[in-house]
């Protein structure tokens, strides 16, 4: 049976600690495929511990330990025989602060592609076009491929991270406050990315901006003190809250 939704991520009762820091408590969210899911919640409520378990980016963290389960398409990431290098290929990351590579815009693109044994120039420069046009970048470099990437602006340096992101074709993108470092103008462009992508790919997404949130996300999930306090479509959870909590923070009575 073909159902309108589908479950790309999937996590089941997960706690997660620091050491003897509980930072995430009994977490349970499914996380809808070809939508854009956002995090809201204060500061230091487990937002980005949260992202970050998803594709498995906290395995080398001294102390840290997971309970519970989360599924990528419905297969337990953290099972002993799963594949960290292959989870991050399916499951790609954009960081908050822009990090291209010190390289060209065009070798920043290829370097996942190049990592996984594909050399032939032609169909790297096809991976290159499509992962730029994909973010919305293309048209502004597609003559200056060769330039440094460091070269570009903070929003284009932005776009040149999801076009790597990208370029490993990933079904899912985490992006922890991907806009929290660029001006207004940048933050539109990245925002008009997200909302293009919408329908095509997986999106689960930090943000501090409840506004981008409501712009942007088709489901917010509200964290408060590493609890899971609320979830649900973006409009029904800014309109008409269910918690108390989540009413306060969404009012800016706090956070
Ligand atoms: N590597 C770490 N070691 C110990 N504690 C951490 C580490 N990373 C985050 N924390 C703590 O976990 C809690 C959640 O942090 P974080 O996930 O970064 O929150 P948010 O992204 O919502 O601001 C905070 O109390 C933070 O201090
Ligand atoms: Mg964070």
């Amino acid at each position: 049976m073909v159902t309108a939704t589908q479950t790309a991520i999937s996590a089941q009762n997960v706690d997660f600690y620091y050491g003897d820091f509980q930072a995430l408590k009994n977490i349970s969210l499914d996380m809808q495929a070809r939508k854009t899911t956002a995090f809201i919640g204060p500061s230091g409520c487990g937002k980005s511990t949260f992202l970050k378990l998803l594709n498995r980016m906290q395995d080398m963290v001294p102390g840290a330990r997971l309970a519970g389960r989360i599924l990528l398409d419905g297969t337990d990431m953290y099972a002993p025989e799963a594949d960290p290098v292959a989870i991050r290929r399916r499951v790609g990351m954009v960081f908050q602060k822009p990090n291209p590579f010190p390289k060209s815009i065009y070798d920043n693109i290829c370097y996942g592609p190049r990592l996984i044994g594909i050399r032939k120039a032609a169909d790297l420069d096809i991976i290159v076009e499509k992962a730029l046009r994909a973010a919305a970048l293309w048209d502004e470099v597609k003559d200056s491929l060769d330039k440094s990437a460091m070269a570009l602006s903070g929003g284009q340096q932005q776009r040149v991270c999801i076009a790597r992101a990208l370029a490993l074709e990933p079904e899912v993108i985490l992006m922890d406050e991907p806009t929290s470092a660029l001006d207004p103008i940048a933050t539109s462009k990245v925002e008009d990315w997200i909302q293009e992508a919408a329908g095509n790919l997986t999106i689960i997404m930090v943000t501090h901006n409840m506004q981008q949130a409501a712009r942007v996300s088709d489901f917010t999930a509200f964290f408060f003190l590493g609890e899971l306090i609320e979830y649900g479509p973006t409009d029904d959870l800014f309109t008409s809250p269910r918690k108390k909590q989540t009413e306060n923070y969404i009012t800016g009575r706090f956070g």
